[in-house]
């Protein structure tokens, strides 16, 4: 120490010190025997808050170390001796993913909440950040909001004749019921008993029923339990093998609708996760994975490969991998899409090929492909 006292190490002193405060005040709460009444946030604390988050931004611009910027870590030479190096590294704060800060702006606006009170309604700046790879989100202390008047019936029926407009916020969209939603676009998927014949019947070869899926699997001494199905919309694929007693889950962003939301209100487990977020969960643990139509041409190719290969790290081995109508221009098909996915070795099950015959498909000379991969056994 001394006189040369480096500003970094005030700044590290300073963060330190107002981070043992507001951890004081924190853990003063939570002892106060009194029933938690909504109370004002005292100045002095968004001070300090303001300060951390300043001393935060300090740190990082300079490229500093972040070990050393949580409370826990802050009191280890204290505790070193007792406590084992894993739990150490399993307690450590993560402030900003590193992405986040990336987009200032929208970050600010972010973490501009008031602490311990309920959370600003503003989920569409959360998607935001998510889909700008800011994740895990820094916000940590604020309630998140609920809708305003649930209802308990909730349905057990993942088709039911309609999805509950109680279950959700509506504020942030255009449409204010699943109705409105329906009458916009009756192809998005919210009107469950619209859903009940997806994937059930073969009209082409670019489908693929379920049944004939399970048989494929079954034949091959494969068993369908779990399965992951990426940018599933509201779901309509996990609820269909709800009723083969096949747990999917369904990665889904809330794209100008609740998506995530309807998933859920249908029983099934959405996964908030864009599509170039490894996905949260296991290697080698699920038997199935769908890419539906957010799987296409439209992902930077860099993007898609990571895509691939993270999709073939959840994957067990003998496990499936179904694109299931991707479309990409029909030159590209050849030249570049199916070469990145030979690269996984996958043996070939079905491999089916069709003009995209919409506007957009005719204007582009788009093509479809609907393809059944096995992962080898073993490498
Ligand atoms: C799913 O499981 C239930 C309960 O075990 C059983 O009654 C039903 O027949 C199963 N359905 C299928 C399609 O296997």
């Amino acid at each position: 120490m001394g006189f040369n006292m480096g500003p970094n190490l005030l700044l590290l002193m300073a963060m330190v010190a107002t981070n043992i405060l507001s951890l004081y005040h924190l853990s003063s709460t939570l002892q106060s025997p009194k029933p938690p009444t909504p109370q004002p946030v005292p100045d002095q604390l968004l001070h300090q808050l303001h300060t951390i988050r300043a001393t935060i931004n300090h740190l990082t611009r300079l490229q500093h170390t972040t070990t050393s910027n949580t409370p826990a870590t802050s009191t280890t030479t204290t505790i070193k001796t007792s406590i084992p190096s894993d739990l150490l590294l399993y307690s450590q704060l993560s402030t900003i993913a590193s992405s986040c800060q990336n987009h200032p702006d929208l970050l600010h606006k972010y973490m501009s909440y008031t602490p311990f009170a309920l959370c600003p309604l503003d989920s569409d700046l959360a998607e935001s950040l998510i889909l700008r790879g800011c994740h895990p989100l820094p916000r940590r202390r604020c309630f998140s909001r609920t809708p305003p008047k649930p209802t308990s019936s909730l349905p057990e029926n993942p088709f039911p004749s309609s999805l509950p407009d109680s279950g959700v916020i509506w504020n942030k969209y255009t449409c204010k019921s699943f109705d409105c939603l329906n009458r916009f676009n009756p192809n998005l998927g919210f009107h469950p008993a619209h859903e009940i014949t997806k994937f059930m019947s073969y009209k082409s070869e670019l489908d693929l029923p379920i049944p004939q899926l399970l048989q494929i699997a079954k034949a091959a001494n494969s068993v369908l339990r779990l399965g992951l199905d990426i940018g599933g919309g509201t779901g309509t694929f996990a609820a269909r093998m709800k009723l083969y007693n096949v747990t999917v889950v369904t990665t889904t962003m809330n794209l100008a609708a609740p998506y995530d939301e309807a998933v859920a209100l249908r029983g099934l487990v959405p996964l908030h996760v864009p599509l170039q977020q490894r996905f949260p969960l296991f290697d080698g643990v699920v038997d199935l994975v769908r890419c539906g139509h957010a799987v296409n041409r439209w992902i930077p190719l860099t993007v898609m490969e990571f895509l691939f290969y993270d999709v073939d790290r959840v994957l067990r081995g003998g496990g499936y991998l179904w694109l299931d109508h991707f479309f990409s221009k029909g030159v590209d098909l050849d030249k570049v899409y199916a070469p990145l996915i030979g690269k996984l070795g996958y043996r070939k099950v079905k491999w089916a090929t069709g003009l995209k015959t919409d506007t957009g498909g005719l204007k582009n000379g788009e093509v479809y492909l609907t393809a059944l991969l096995q992962k080898p056994v073993s490498r």
